[in-house]
């Protein structure tokens, strides 16, 4: 098959800057931190910069602050003046849209394509979309006069850095939250832009806290006794731990955990957009997504013919450079990582399933892996049970709908599905037989502020996005005085 060579199309990282080193952002202001380590580029192992690794003394700062900024500004101003910080935040995310892209690209190792397109203008959204909410708390049915909880504890991955801390910190500010987050330990630069965002937007000092680390540092924000609300989002594992942790305290918590979606394509669906969607359920930001259509689920009769067309289609994937603004599938984040999916890739093949990837030739540095599917893959395969979070693809077949809906349901998750069908019966059937949280029909991976997002089962609890999420920030008068 003759492909077209590209010449590169390098988007330029000037626009950037990142210091050598970098503190905690506490009550309005840069701070320094202590126990440096480092963060860098996944795509070729450049240090990109040193970030403080916080400590319980840290955290206990950025608590305190939070408090004081809670109770004397941030709890006492007006809905619809909260609401204009939003929109300053919102706009200014947009302007310096290019610069967050760029940075979210260079620290976790995702296309420049995707951080453009999707992360940064997504997280632009979440704020605009909260500042609307910011101002509605009392007339919108959201209990006898809502109130916020206080300080939020907010925790986050590293799949989609900026995105992450928009649906964290959106909702918890229009509601009247102040917070204290902790970025991921491999992708902390674009929180600390989100830091300097938050002093040209003027927002008042302590109603948003960044101290950076690693689990301890997250581990010392859960336990800290002055905060409110725990948002967490990252690994099954650690958000069982997070749950017996405050399972004592009176202390609320959202957790968003882990995935191993089903996208099940029944023998009347369009071939050619289910191959699109297939391709962007699991290769979207090289897998690295929660609710990633990790499972395809073919019905038999077609199985052969989606699998040909899939293969021609992956053949067409451009693996490389982040930067480069061909490139559809980037770095893998971390070396961890890396190794994670190595381990259950191997776990597949010596279980018995088949492998295959395109010819595609990966660069020498950084952390790299091609796309990938499996196929004669059984429901007992540790490929179709865990979550692998890497450009890897399972497949499954079935032969009517019913054997369909229970493999896709055999599963410990429930965070999201996709249905494809010509059929809208067919449709809204399956999706009253699946416990999943999101299920998306003829498209995958689709994203909206408005919208609720959450899981099933150990997939997590509670929802963010849309009024199910903020309600995830607000108590009724009669709750918080209890
Ligand atoms: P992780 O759950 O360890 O990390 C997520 C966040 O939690 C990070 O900010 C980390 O510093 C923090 N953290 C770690 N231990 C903590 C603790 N004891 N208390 C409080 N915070 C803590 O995830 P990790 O190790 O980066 O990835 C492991 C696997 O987890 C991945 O291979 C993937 O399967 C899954 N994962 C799922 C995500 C999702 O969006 N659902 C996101 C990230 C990872
Ligand atoms: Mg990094």
């Amino acid at each position: 098959m003759t492909t077209f060579e590209y010449s590169p199309a390098l988007e330029s990282r000037s626009i950037v800057s990142i210091q050598p080193e970098y503190g905690h952002f506490i009550n309005g202001v840069f701070v320094t931190g202590t126990n440096h380590f480092v963060t860098i580029n996944p795509a070729d192992e450049e240090v990109l910069s040193r970030v403080a690794l916080g400590n319980a003394d840290d955290i206990d700062r950025a608590v305190d602050a939070a408090r004081i900024a809670f109770e004397a500004t941030w709890s006492k101003m007006p809905g619809k003046e909260r609401g204009k910080y939003l929109y300053r935040i919102a706009r200014i995310l947009q302007e310096r849209a290019r610069e967050f892209a760029v940075l979210e690209s260079l620290d976790n190792g995702k296309p420049i394509r995707e951080s453009r397109d999707i992360d940064v203008p997504l997280a632009a959204a979440h704020f605009f979309y909260h500042a609307g909410w910011a101002d509605k708390l009392d007339y919108a049915g959201l209990g006898h006069a809502p109130r916020a909880h206080g300080v939020a504890g907010q925790i986050i991955p590293w799949n989609f850095p900026l995105l992450m801390l928009a649906w964290k910190i959106a909702p918890a500010l229009a509601a009247g939250n102040t917070v204290v987050l902790k970025p991921a330990e491999t992708t902390p630069l674009t929180a600390l832009l989100f830091a300097q965002v938050c002093q040209q937007a003027e927002l008042p000092p302590g109603v948003v806290n960044i101290v950076t680390g690693d689990g301890r540092t997250g581990a010392a924000l859960v336990d800290h006794p002055g905060i409110d609300k725990v948002a967490f989002t990252g690994s099954t594992e650690v958000g069982k731990a997070i749950a017996r942790a405050i399972a004592p305290t009176k202390k609320k918590a959202t957790l968003e955990l882990g995935g191993k979606g089903a996208n099940i394509v029944f023998d009347d669906a369009p071939i050619d957009e289910c191959v699109e969607g297939i391709v962007d359920g699991i290769f979207f930001n090289q897998g690295h997504v929660c609710c990633a259509g990790s499972r395809l689920l073919l019905q038999e009769n077609i199985a052969a013919e989606v699998l040909e067309k899939l293969k021609i289609r992956m053949a067409k994937i451009r693996v490389g450079d982040p930067l480069d603004k061909n490139t559809d599938l980037g770095a893998i984040n971390s070396r961890a990582q890396l190794n994670k999916i190595q381990t259950l890739s191997q776990a597949g093949e010596s279980e018995g399933a088949e492998r295959w990837s395109p010819d595609c030739s990966l660069p020498k540095k950084g952390f790299w892996y091609p796309p990938t599917i499996f196929t004669g893959v059984t429901q007992a395969h540790r490929i179709a049970r865990e979550e692998i979070f890497g450009p890897v693809l399972s497949v499954l077949t079935f032969r009517t709908p019913q054997e369909g809906m229970e493999k896709a349901n055999d599963s410990p998750y429930g965070l999201s599905a996709g249905i494809w069908s010509e059929k809208g019966s067919r449709i809204l059937w399956a999706a009253q037989q699946l416990k999943a949280g999101v299920i998306w029909a003829n498209t995958f991976n689709k994203f909206d502020p408005a919208s609720p997002f959450g899981g099933y089962k150990e997939s997590g609890w509670g929802r963010e996005g849309g009024r199910h999420g903020l309600t995830a920030y607000l108590a009724s008068a009669e709750e918080n005085n209890d």
